[in-house]
């Protein structure tokens, strides 16, 4: 029996997921993790939760499968993007690791373009702006704030490669996630010696650089027995969990677009050629299939402004959800489909951890706009996915001015689980959504990439066509696509009229 395992490492928890030979799910477990916020725009993680995560789904996946230890003949990692792992000379972590929505880093940005020769040459340099969020900008911050740290920093890793580092003893990435660090020459698919002299950054720091389907180790006989599996076990390169779920969403040939909803809002396009956006508003990415690109736009709070309102607003309902075993995510979604479509003329701005794409602003703020008295919860739950689905479409604009072909939409991640989101989608979009049976994300993508490591698909799309067909579809609802066609433009002036308060909020002594 020849069974492949993908392991995630998500921002709010790992999942580990185990597969067949035909791409079939047998077994998989999540576990969670807390997020740190010491300061304000601050987010950081343990990578020993990461770790002790790691151990605790495999084992369970093992268990609910019934696996042997030599079954597992190879496993994909992904993770959360950006994330800087900081290690010294021994391998031991400096400091906790900073997130891909830790937005302290707006002065080192702003270092950056200007020793790249500015903002223009930097995306000739690594087809991407600098943004907060990215790692090159964390190394620079230990540097410029914390000089002891700095000193003894020996390398620097993505999360998912810490990972792979306590699996196998290898310091290793792969290309989807090392372009998301600003240090990759993405068109030329290796490290950038010309920004890494400017940045005075030495390029031992970094990894070893593989394709996504790659073997870059075997499990060191300590992992084998912590995980329970044989160390003839082989590790390759995996992805980013964009790339990662898009691969897990078929996302592998031109005019194919994902959006997912997980913590974060991604909508990702595959490139066969790779393209800028001269304004660096998107993406540009090396994808997991070789030799191609991936362009994405990325909403920071999607799922996670929805779980915020829940966590935050909901505390009673959680309390009694949790005794009866509900869950109170759909009674939520239950008292948001009671709303009508533009939510009585309320708006959500997601901004709550800042944004990415379109504005790329550390500083944005969340916002309810247009309360009266008239709204309800489901008025609110409703205007957050309605907001969400407008950031997404920011993107998808800026995709289609660029020319790039979007034939079909898939919707992906948790939150697309949810009948009226979809809905939501498709009718702000204005375009047909599906979804897939594939539906596992990231975990998904990567066991797959595992497979085609270890020869059982002769490639990334053969191991897509195999496991994958359309499940569902759901199509524009008109009269709610005519509102939305209405709202979004006030939508998008929301942010232009309240950009220069956000920076003085941002300012206040108080
Ligand atoms: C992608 C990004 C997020 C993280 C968290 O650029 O920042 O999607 O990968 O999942």
């Amino acid at each position: 029996m020849s069974v492949f395992l993908g392991i995630d490492i998500g921002t709010s928890g790992t999942k580990t997921l185990a597969i067949d030979e035909q791409g079939k799910i047998l077994a998989d477990a999540t576990e969670t993790y807390p997020c740190y916020h010491p300061k304000p725009l601050w987010s950081e993680q343990d990578p020993d939760d990461w770790w002790r995560a790691t151990v605790t789904t495999v084992r369970a996946v093992i268990k609910q499968a019934r696996l042997k230890p030599a079954d597992v003949k190879s496993i994909g990692l992904s993770g959360q993007m950006h994330g800087s792992v900081f290690l010294d000379k021994s391998g031991r972590v400096i400091r906790r690791a900073l997130l891909w929505n830790d937005q302290r880093t707006a002065a080192e940005c702003e270092e950056i373009e200007r020793r790249a020769g500015g903002r223009r040459k930097l995306i000739k340099l690594v087809a991407n702006p600098a943004l907060t969020g990215f790692t090159a900008p964390k190394i620079l911050w230990l540097r410029n704030h914390e000089p002891r740290n700095f000193d003894a920093l020996r390398k620097v890793l993505l999360p998912k490669d810490e990972i792979r580092r306590r699996l196998t003893g290898e310091y290793a990435t792969e290309v989807s996630d090392a372009s998301g660090m600003l240090l990759l020459d993405v068109a030329k698919r290796t490290w950038s010696k010309t920004l890494l002299e400017k940045l005075e950054l030495d390029a031992d720091l970094l990894a070893q650089c593989y394709e996504s389907e790659e073997v870059t180790g075997t499990l060191t006989r300590q992992a084998a027995k912590d995980l329970g599996l044989s160390s003839d076990c082989r590790v390759v390169g995996g992805a980013g969990d964009c790339a990662a779920g898009a691969v897990g969403n078929g996302i592998v040939n031109q005019g194919v677009l994902s959006t997912s909803i997980g913590t974060s809002g991604v909508m990702f396009v595959h490139s066969d050629e790779v393209k800028f956006d001269p304004e660096g508003r998107i993406h540009t990415f090396c994808h997991a299939v070789r030799g191609k690109w991936h362009m994405m736009g990325v909403t920071l709070s999607a799922g996670g402004s929805l779980q915020w309102f829940r966590n935050q607003l909901c505390q009673a309902d959680m309390a009694a959800a949790r005794k009866t075993g509900q869950d109170l995510y759909q009674a939520l979604n239950r008292e948001a489909a009671g709303a009508p479509p533009g939510s009585g003329g309320l708006f959500f701005l997601p901004y709550l951890s800042g944004e990415r794409t379109p504005h790329a602003d550390p500083l944005a703020r969340g916002c309810l706009i247009g309360l009266t008295l008239a709204h309800t919860r489901g008025h609110l739950v409703r205007a957050i996915m309605e907001g969400v689905a407008y950031s997404l479409r920011d993107s998808l604009e800026i995709i289609r001015a660029l020319g790039v072909p979007v034939r079909q939409i898939r919707a992906g991640g948790g939150g697309s689980r949810s009948e009226l989101w979809r809905q939501i989608q498709a009718d702000v979009f204005g375009q047909k959504v599906v979804t897939l049976n594939a539906e596992e994300g990231a975990a998904y993508g990567v066991a797959l990439l595992a497979a085609v490591g270890a020869g059982a698909f002769a490639d990334v799309r053969e191991a897509c066509r195999a496991a994958m067909h359309v499940v569902s579809e759901t199509s524009p609802n008109r009269p709610a696509q005519k509102c939305y066609q209405q709202a979004f433009p006030i939508y998008q002036r929301l942010y232009q009229s309240l950009k220069d308060d956000f920076q003085q909020i941002a300012a206040l002594p108080c």
